[in-house]
Parts: C-alpha cells; sequence; structure tokens
C-alpha cells in the first residue's frame, strides 16, 4: 500500500493504461479485460487489474491534471514496479484536420510548467513518448483503419483557459490537440527509465467548438483503448 493506492505488492502489473476518469477506468477494464478485480479505491480514484489476451493489465486513474497524474504516476512506478504507462484520455483538438473522435498519438507534450519544473528550472527539457510504443501504437491505429494523428501535443494546467493567446501560439506551432496530463507522465518514464505513451480521442474541438455527443464517446475510446493495449504487447 502507499499513500494514494491501497493495492497490496503484487496487485499491480507491469503495464498499466491510465486514464484521468476512474469510472472510466472501470469502464475500460470491465470491456478489455477478463478476470478483472478492483485492486484500488482510496479517493475513489478507481484501478482495476485483469488480462488481455494472457497478459497481466492495470488500468488505473489518474484524476485531472499533472499534480495528480503524478501522485499515481510515482506510486505505480517506484513503489508497485510499472514499467509501461500508457495515458488514455480525451483531448481538444487544434488543428483544423484534426476532428472529433480522431485519435492523437503524442510524441511530444509542450507545456508552460509541470510539477518536474522544480527540477529543469531554467531548463526546457522537451518531454518525449517512448519509441518503441509510440510506432507500435501507430501500426495498431493503421491496422484498425482509425484516423490517428502523429505529432506534439499540449499539456496545459488550465481547462477553463484566460489565455487564448497560448492556444494560438500551439496552433501556429502545429500543435494537434490540448490535454492536461501527457507532459509529466513523459517527464517521469524519463527519470525511472520506463516507458510512457499517450493516446489521446478527440472529444471537443478549439476553433469549431464542436464537441463529441455522450453516446458516441464509448465507441470512440474503445479505439484509443485497443490501439493501447496492442502497443503494450507489441
Ligand atoms: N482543454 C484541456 N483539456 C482537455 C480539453 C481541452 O479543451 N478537452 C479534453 N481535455
Amino acid at each position: 500500500m502507499t499513500v494514494h493506492i491501497g493495492a497490496q505488492k503484487g496487485d499491480i502489473a507491469e503495464t498499466v493504461l491510465m486514464p484521468g476518469d476512474p469510472y472510466r477506468a472501470k469502464w475500460a477494464a470491465e470491456t478489455f479485460l477478463t478476470d478483472v478485480r478492483l485492486v484500488n479505491e482510496v479517493r475513489g480514484m478507481l484501478g482495476f487489474t485483469g488480462t488481455w489476451n494472457g497478459h497481466p493489465v492495470t488500468i488505473q486513474g489518474s484524476g485531472m491534471g499533472m499534480p495528480s497524474l503524478s501522485i499515481y504516476a510515482n506510486e505505480l512506478i517506484r513503489d508497485y514496479g510499472a514499467k509501461t504507462l500508457i495515458r488514455i484520455g480525451s483531448c481538444g483538438g487544434m488543428q483544423p484536420h484534426v476532428g472529433i473522435r480522431d485519435v492523437i498519438i503524442a510524441m511530444t507534450a509542450s507545456t508552460l510548467s509541470t510539477p518536474s519544473r522544480g527540477i529543469f528550472k531554467e531548463l526546457n527539457f522537451a518531454p518525449c513518448a517512448d519509441w518503441s510504443l509510440l510506432r507500435a501504437a501507430v501500426a495498431a491505429a493503421e491496422e484498425k483503419g482509425t484516423k490517428t494523428h502523429v505529432g506534439g501535443i499540449y499539456s496545459s494546467d488550465v481547462f477553463y483557459d484566460e489565455r487564448p493567446d497560448l492556444n494560438e501560439q500551439m496552433t501556429r506551432h502545429g500543435i494537434l490537440g490540448v490535454e492536461m496530463e501527457a507532459a509529466e507522465l513523459y517527464n517521469l518514464a524519463a527519470r525511472h527509465s520506463v516507458r510512457a505513451l499517450a493516446v489521446l480521442t478527440v472529444s471537443d474541438h478549439l476553433q469549431t467548438g464542436e464537441a463529441l455527443p455522450s453516446e458516441d464517446r464509448e465507441r470512440s475510446f474503445g479505439d484509443m483503448v485497443e490501439i493501447a493495449l496492442t502497443a503494450a504487447f507489441t
């Protein structure tokens, strides 16, 4: 047990999928894994372990934002031995060619700041995905025929943004989408020599104002989960 995760040591698999929403962790575990058991419910941040094609997998909610994700990812890596961590979540589209329901596989994640800022100080460290996971996820997405974009994303500290000029600069520099967690996951993976990737579904669009209707969410998010699971075990 750790401060924020009630699981016993052997309860957490080396491969962990991390949605922001604990109820999405429940849905993904019940939909895609077999022999599923609840391994964490501290603070309602649900975590489940089961198997996918015979491989042990944990799906643990991360909460919203980098400070929350950092707590869970640190404990999963340092205390439970997680070796492959894949964020599965939603993001806002930031380019005209990126549509609702499309999948974004994040090669890099730009930020204003992360919980790791205290270490990096004046250095602008470039958080990037694990290459083997990235390559396998792209191959899995192509195989499924999912409309997918691969490139940089923006990990913002705020959902209700009072600095639209920053979004404009991100769009101008080719950033595909905005979410709130991936950059710190990539920092932690680099620090602890483990693998990380973010596979995201575009749930809304900053320029068009479009948003995914709730009845479409499960099917669209399902592609992302399958891409992440396939990538983890390729
Ligand atoms: N901003 C930040 N995070 C998000 C968004 C957004 O527009 N959509 C989904 N996650």
